[in-house]
């Protein structure tokens, strides 16, 4: 079982649906799990902290504080293999969403570094309604996982979407979480991403909208599965501190040229997110280049292509997935630069599909080889991530 030894928070908010928390919390021990609860005020009308203590055999948080003494959250934050919040109300999961911190539930969730899963549980219309929506979206943006209600009979007599997933549904996700985990383990992972800054003069530069956010999704999910992950990251805001993975920062495409080149052969699969700029400018000017009436002219000189250079030095067993981003003919476009590039598996996304490519939090992307390709909807870029890594996963099994 995968949840045997895994070390588990769960928090409880208040719903009906608590009283299916000692279920939880029972399937969870005798899984082998060690198990910490949280439950917020409203939670403890519904059930006893006495019941989850004693199923849990630890003492129950309901507070920041017991007696005088303070509740280290950032410590059982960082304890946790995994936080699963079980049920997750309306309310809360607007605090979750919005980092409204007046419970040491949403206080662990903030300072909680293991991943995290959700399992709401409402009445339908509450379920339906769009603030709701735009909560879990947004928790789901922010990489939480999803445990999706049921439909059937609720407590308000409606019936409809709304229910708790059954308890040994959750038990189930957590294990298959679990299980996979290491899949990736004994991988060293080559990862580009972000965009790259191609310097004019001392002070201007030419560059692309990349945020880097899907190649540090994919770094932070290949080493949550285990793998040995060195990010080669464009000058961008965003980075990732997560255990498993070395960022090596780079600003112009020669740079991560060489500092990805020089890390190859060290690698067994090498994933090429980076928005590379293809040109740059033929000089840099010492100096802030001076406004005049004129017209100005740069002249461009191509930068080197990483991702074909890699392919030509691929080794039998490294793997090398490549992105392609279209505008028009993407599949016919994405297999031609898979052949040019020697890539095994190239990654559509196209900046017209609403909701994917740069800058959100979402990707809708096709995977292709040179067999097939594999459409997907649109999801978070962490949940692409896991799609992009399952199939590295499939193809790179020892058979
Ligand atoms: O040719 P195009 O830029 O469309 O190819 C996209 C793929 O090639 C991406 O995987 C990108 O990271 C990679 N690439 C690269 N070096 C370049 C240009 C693109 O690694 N100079």
């Amino acid at each position: 079982m995968g949840l045997a030894g895994k070390k588990i928070i769960l928090g409880v908010s208040g719903s009906i649906a608590a009283y299916k928390s000692a279920l939880i919390v029972r399937g969870l021990i005798k899984s082998g799990a060690e198990v910490r609860v949280l439950m917020t005020r409203a939670a403890t009308d519904f059930i006893s902290p006495l019941t989850l203590a004693t199923l849990s055999r630890a003492e129950v948080v309901t507070s920041v504080h017991s007696g005088d003494s303070w509740n280290n959250h950032v410590e059982l934050g960082l304890w946790a293999d995994a936080y699963l919040i079980a049920p997750a109300t309306a309310t809360t999961l607007g605090k979750l969403a919005n980092g409204i911190c007046d419970s040491p539930l949403v206080a662990v969730y903030l300072s909680a570094r293991c991943p995290v899963f959700f399992a709401p549980a409402m009445d339908v219309d509450m379920w339906l309604h769009p603030a709701t929506r735009r909560n879990v979206e947004r928790l789901r943006g922010y990489g939480n996982h999803l445990i999706d209600v049921e439909s059937g009979e609720l407590a308000s007599g409606l019936t409809g979407q709304g229910r708790l997933a059954e308890p040994e549904r959750i038990l189930a996700v957590l294990d298959d979480h679990f299980a996979r985990h290491r899949d990736l383990a004994g991988h060293r992972l080559l990862i580009t991403a972000g965009p790259t800054h191609e310097d004019l003069d001392p002070v201007r530069y030419l560059g692309n909208r990349s945020t880097g956010k899907m190649g540090i999704a994919l770094a932070e999910a290949a080493a949550a599965r285990g793998a040995e992950v060195t990010l080669v990251l464009g000058p961008t805001e965003l980075s990732t501190s997560a255990a498993g993975i070395t960022v090596v920062d780079v600003r112009s495409a020669r740079e991560m040229y060489t500092a990805a080149t020089e890390r190859w052969a060290d690698c067994t699969a090498g994933i090429l997110c980076a928005a590379v700029a293809d040109y740059r400018p033929a000089t840099v000017a010492a100096e802030k280049i001076k406004k005049h009436g004129e017209e100005l002219s740069l002249r461009l000189v191509p930068n080197p292509d990483i991702a074909r250079e890699l392919g030509l030095r691929k080794q039998p067993g490294q793997y090398l997935i490549g992105f392609a981003l279209e505008t028009e003919n993407g599949p016919a476009n994405a297999r031609a630069k898979l052949e040019r590039k020697n890539l095994d598996l190239i990654v559509l996304n196209s900046p017209r599909d609403p909701g994917a490519a740069f800058g959100h939090d979402t990707n809708q992307i096709q995977l292709i080889d040179r067999n097939k390709a594999t459409a997907y909807e649109l999801k978070p870029k962490r949940a692409v991530a896991d799609d992009i890594l399952d199939r590295l996963a499939v193809e790179t099994a020892p058979s």
